[in-house]
């Protein structure tokens, strides 16, 4: 894909995006137009070189901004959790193919094994699945379905990321030093560093081909060998409440009543179902095979290391 300089587009930076952001601007190999509904943009990006367009997210404003700036890719971490994810996507989807040159899309996804597990969490039937639908039904545009697990800067305490806090959905906070554990903590749990999923979409962006579904896990491990690193590290014991009873049994109640309206208590069960039946958790000879042949062989940050790592910086 990548042979001279190139453009890529990112829709909807947040949080996430942020991380994905900063490190296609320090890459050489890429121009970057932010597209966002604000026309300032964020303030952190006031002095970073990009360019902020603003869009409606309709196709044909988003077009506009992808002929004018001779993208090539365009990259959503747009954060949507209800049915209009679709609908905005499905504007990203048709601006790529109605484009020049934009013939490339990463779809906002970031989170569990979505080939295994594609209604997993189970709001992913309203939003995500029907627009995975979109692009297999096209040949246009081509794509990738980024996995990367849980986002390893949850388990730093919250002054160390830019990543809003995920409690009570995340099991660790390491603020409080209070855990939550679902399951029996030992469930196998895929998990990449922020930082590390942005250099890995810079580094996918300039790979020749792609696959459906990519695969990023910076570590394989378990809420409870976190806690006992924690602990070890920095010598505090955390309060730990075990979900003693039986889980499934509580979330498959909960569950139950999702055809009455979503709410908090279901998109936890959900969070937590994945938590106990490992979705989360990717194939490690797949992984590693992927980080070989499409990010260079990129070495990725472990959890010991970046506790080590955020005592150097204000934010990893
Ligand atoms: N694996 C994990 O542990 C994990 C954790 C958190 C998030 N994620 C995933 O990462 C992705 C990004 O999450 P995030 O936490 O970085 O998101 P975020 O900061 O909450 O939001 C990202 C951006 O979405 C855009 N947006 C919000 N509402 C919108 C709307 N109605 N229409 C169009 N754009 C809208 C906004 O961009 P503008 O205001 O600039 O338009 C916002 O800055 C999501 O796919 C999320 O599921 C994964």
């Amino acid at each position: 894909m990548a042979t001279a300089r190139q453009t890529i587009a990112l829709a909807g930076v947040g949080n996430l995006g942020r991380y994905i952001c900063e490190e296609f601007v320090a890459s050489p190999d890429f121009d970057v137009v932010v597209l966002s509904r604000d026309a300032a943009g964020k303030p952190w990006m006031k002095n970073l070189d990009l360019t902020v367009s603003q869009t409606d997210y309709t196709a044909a404003s988003l077009t506009k901004i992808l002929n004018d700036s001779k993208a090539s890719i365009l990259v959503s971490v747009i954060n949507l959790i209800d049915p209009s994810y679709v609908t905005v996507h499905a504007e990203l989807l048709s601006a790529c193919r109605q484009s020049v040159a934009c013939k490339h899309l990463i779809p906002s996804e970031f989170a569990g094994d979505c080939e295994k597990y594609p209604l997993r969490p189970g709001y992913y039937v309203n939003t995500r699945e029907p627009f995975r639908q979109m692009l297999r039904e096209q040949r246009d545009v081509k794509w990738t379905l980024v996995n990367m697990g849980y986002i390893m800067d949850y388990l730093l305490p919250q002054s160390k990321t830019h990543m809003l806090p995920l409690v009570p959905e995340f099991p660790i906070d390491a603020e409080k030093w209070h855990a939550t554990l679902r399951g029996t903590g030992d469930e196998v749990q895929s998990m990449t560093r922020a930082r590390d999923t942005g250099r890995a979409v810079v580094e996918l962006c300039k790979a020749k081909e792609w696959e459906p579904y990519t695969f990023i896990s910076g570590e394989w491990t378990t809420f409870n060998q976190a806690i006992k690193e924690l602990e070890s590290y920095y010598g505090t014991a955390f309060s730990l409440v075990s979900t003693s009873y039986p889980l499934m049994h509580a979330i498959t109640q909960v569950l139950s009543k999702a055809d009455e309206g979503f709410t908090f208590e279901i998109a936890l069960a959900q969070v937590e179902e994945m938590i106990v039946e490992e979705s989360f958790t990717f194939p490690k000879e797949k992984t590693l095979a992927q980080r070989e042949k499409y990010l260079g062989g990129m070495k990725f940050m472990s959890f010991r290391d970046l506790l080590k790592y955020a005592e150097t910086v204000d934010k990893v």
